[in-house]
């Protein structure tokens, strides 16, 4: 059964990440605060799953510790099938392309000094080591189309656009060395209403034409709503509650879910 479709494609089992905190200078009593505390789920191919949860509840630490910005103290990552936490680097490598990340912050997760076609073909450097300049130039101009930005911005830099356009960009760079799995780490949280929605716009095109599946982080349980096929909810480090979007959204049964919808502003 193994790399069959019913194998998950990431299944998390027990993940846990901890942080020091205190102590101090002058106490050896370090205490540890559990930012992910026993954490898990399964993404299947071409699934959307959210992560919703308040502010500091541990959503972005999930996902940084699955590309291993985080570090892990406990549990295992799945991969297809194959265990990929406590691989070594070079092993982990190929994982590294088929697993990228949309970063929270559009203002400042993009180098001010790269022009828009160093950013987006840093990763194809890395990755398609062969891949030739005028080649690679090509492949920019694609994924800026397929992001929806004109490919005379390819010489501009992060500064000259706006919040909606850096996050394109760095969708961009995220689609650079097709992977197979994004995590969207509130892709769109800092933007304005009305570019939010066409940036979930964008990101539902791609999975239905790339079939790339994702973890979708977000504050607003009303985007995951839409967006997702199901909802996981996390609070204190803990996943209190899964299931599919619509039942979730529609028949909470956590009290932390029903605080989180009845929180969603009515129009
Ligand atoms: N590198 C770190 N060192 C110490 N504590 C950290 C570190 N990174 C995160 N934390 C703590 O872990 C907790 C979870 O943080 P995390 O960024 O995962 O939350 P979040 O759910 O993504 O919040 P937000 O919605 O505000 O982005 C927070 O209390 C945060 O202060
Ligand atoms: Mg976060």
């Amino acid at each position: 059964m193994k790399n069959s479709d019913k194998t998950p494609l990431l299944k998390a089992s027990g993940l846990r990440v901890s942080y020091g905190i205190g102590g101090g200078i002058f106490s050896r009593a370090k205490k540890t605060f559990n930012a992910v505390d026993g954490v898990s789920f399964e993404i299947n191919r071409g699934e959307i799953v959210g992560l919703v949860g308040e502010s500091g509840s541990g959503k972005t630490t999930t996902g940084r510790a699955i590309i291993r910005l985080a570090p892990l103290s406990e549990g295992e990552i799945f991969y297809g099938g194959e265990k990929i936490s406590g691989l070594s680097d070079a092993d982990f490598m190929p994982y590294r392309k088929k697993i990228q990340m949309i970063f929270q912050d559009p203002f400042n997760s993009l180098n001010p000094r790269m022009s828009v076609l160093q950013i987006i073909s840093e990763p194809l450097g890395i990755h398609f080591k062969k891949m030739g300049r005028a080649e690679r130039r090509e492949r920019v101009a694609q994924l800026l189309e397929t992001v929806g930005l004109p490919p005379d911005c390819m010489a501009r830099y992060p500064h000259e656009f706006s919040g909606g356009q850096r996050q394109r960009i760095g969708i961009a760079r995220a689609l650079a060395v097709e992977p197979e799995f994004v995590i969207c780490d509130e892709p769109v949280s800092a933007l304005d209403v009305s570019v939010q929605a066409q940036i979930v716009n964008l990101l539902e095109g791609l999975r239905e034409k790339l079939g790339i599946a994702m973890l979708f982080i977000a504050h607003d349980i009303a985007v995951v709503e839409y967006l997702c096929d199901r909802i996981m909810v996390m609070t204190r480090g803990k996943i209190v509650e899964t299931g599919d979007a619509e039942d979730v959204c529609l028949r909470p049964r956590h009290p932390y879910t029903k605080e989180l919808i009845a929180s969603v502003p009515k129009f």
